[in-house]
């Protein structure tokens, strides 16, 4: 088995002081794992939490990023900006901006690309709604969501890419996939990978699940065969419970 990547999605959370403060716990708490962690930040954070974590094991992303290099685009930030500040990764097509803010397999592809092209590591996200998962969909979205939201990705490319399998119905509901439901997924979805890149490819291919996943139910979780690390939102905002997700998986 691969070691874990273990991703905190802060959100809109944390002012730049709750972060320095949020950081100095964590550093001494997850310094001597072999997991990659990675903090994923408001971008009010991103040189706060860069510079606090210079020289440690703890690796930053940003939430989102636009896919134009600049331009008449208020209230967006590009890729090159993150990638000169010392930013490592970036979440993309979280459901949330799927929901709220319009994002749609087609801006997934834009703005990955245009992160690749940047040097930044995308986190790109997918996963299938409540509705669409008590209607039997479930395969069929995550089928469109890596078909559509891939499209002109390289293998090249997906190398650098990590995906995040959160079911919509278990972020932030406290609900939790069970660690059956959680492999089944990801498991199909990296059968989807497959077909197109090949099985090395879609075996080298981190493939993290993300949906109310805590320090009670992290390890079952890790332990399975087709889960390779977590997104976490809420768990990720206290120091001691993300570093015991980060050390669930050994
Ligand atoms: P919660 O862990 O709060 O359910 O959020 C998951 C998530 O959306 C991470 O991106």
């Amino acid at each position: 088995m691969k070691n874990k990547i273990i991703a905190g999605n802060w959100k809109m959370n944390k002012t730049r002081l709750q972060a320095e403060q949020l950081i100095t716990q964590l550093i001494p708490l997850v310094q001597d794992t072999a997991n990659t962690v990675i903090v994923c930040v408001p971008f009010t954070d991103l040189q706060t939490v860069l510079a606090l974590t210079k020289g440690t094991n703890i690796h930053v992303g940003a939430q989102n990023c636009h896919w134009k290099e600049s331009g008449a685009y208020t209230g967006e930030i590009s890729p090159a900006m993150l990638a000169e500040l010392g930013v490592e990764y970036v979440v993309i097509g979280h459901s949330e901006r799927r929901t709220y803010f319009g994002e749609t397999d087609q801006t997934v592809l834009l703005r990955t690309k245009a992160a690749l092209a940047a040097g930044l590591k995308p986190i790109v996200c997918i996963g299938e709604t409540l509705a669409e998962r008590n209607d039997g969909l479930t395969e069929q979205v995550l089928t469109r969501q890596v078909t559509e939201g891939f499209k002109d990705i390289t293998a090249d490319e997906l190398s650098r890419i990590i995906v995040a399998y959160e079911p919509v119905w278990a972020i932030g509901t406290g609900v939790t996939a069970t660690d059956d439901q959680a492999n089944d997924a990801i498991a199909f979805v990296r059968g989807v990978f497959a077909r197109k890149y090949g099985a090395q490819a879609a075996d080298a291919l981190y493939i993290q699940y993300g949906g109310s996943m805590n320090d009670a139910n992290a390890a079952g979780l890790l332990a399975m065969s087709d889960i390779d690390g977590g997104l976490i939102g809420g768990a990720s905002l206290v120091a001691d419970k993300f570093a015991a997700i980060v050390h669930a998986s050994k």
